[in-house]
């Protein structure tokens, strides 16, 4: 049995689509599907133009909105970057860091993911942080020690008081985009290292309350048996996550 404290969260990350009226269609459309589906938090993560589109569409509704990345200065000389300031003031109030399209195409490494955390909770905002495995390591038979190690370096420094806004999201990177999901008992083979590792870090009671999300091709069809296993608390949804009745289903096996 899950612990009552722990919230299970069905995210959706829109990656490089919706611009701020697409966001807003899509918000009206899809808030009728999931109103009152309140077993889980429900967070669309829009790119930092649609944020403000967005918030103002979902607005009296139970959807969450948040932002991709974040930068990890608050202000100053850093072209084309955001802060977590900035995404407070416009309503944002999750971000997703470290998410493997990020370390892939624009080199973010477990340093700079911990310091685009540390920042994000110091402004207020809860952190989806992203780790896995790619294929390579899974096949070479390493994936706990990668996904601890990522989980340990990502976390370095944050206190037990700011894990509270902290969402793992476990997401192996040959699972992404590919179609390919892991299997529920991978996933919750996974996601129970990661709380593991948690509890090695934090005791306990943080490890059972810890949201830790599955997200990897995650979708209407196979949802309800991923979101039953024991260690994983909700999704982080790309694809299904741009099509309304896609992603209410996946709120409907949540709840
Ligand atoms: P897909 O659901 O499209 O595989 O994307 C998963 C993901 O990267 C969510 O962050």
């Amino acid at each position: 049995m899950k612990p009552e404290s722990r919230r299970t969260v069905i995210a959706g990350n829109w990656k490089m689509n919706f611009a701020p009226s697409e966001a807003k269609k899509f918000i009206k459309k899809t808030a009728p599907l999931v109103a009152g589906k309140d077993a889980c938090d429900i967070v669309f993560c829009a790119p930092y133009v649609s944020i403000d589109a967005a918030v103002k569409a979902a607005k009296g509704t139970n959807i969450h909105i948040g932002a991709e990345n974040v930068h990890f200065e608050d202000h100053g000389a850093f072209t084309g970057e955001v802060s977590a300031r900035m995404l407070k003031e416009v309503g944002a109030e999750y971000v997703i860091v470290g998410h493997s399209e990020r370390r892939q195409y624009f080199a973010e490494t477990d340093e700079t993911v911990n310091k685009r955390t540390k920042a994000a909770l110091a402004a207020g905002l809860k952190v989806i942080l992203c780790l896995g495995e790619v294929k390579e390591q899974r096949l070479a038979g390493i994936t706990d020690e990668v996904v601890g190690m990522q989980t340990k370096l990502d976390l370095a420094g944050i206190t037990e008081e700011e894990l509270k806004n902290v969402i793992i999201a476990y997401e192996p990177v040959w699972a992404i985009g590919t179609g390919l999901t892991a299997t529920p008992a991978q996933a919750d083979e996974t996601c129970g290292v990661i709380r593991k590792v948690v509890a090695s870090l934090y005791g306990k009671k943080a490890a059972d309350e810890i949201t830790i999300q599955y997200g990897g091709s995650m979708n209407d069809k196979n949802a309800a048996e991923l979101l039953a296993k024991k260690n994983v608390d909700g999704g982080l949804i790309g694809g299904a996550s741009l099509v309304p009745e896609k992603f209410s289903a996946i709120v409907d096996a949540a709840n």
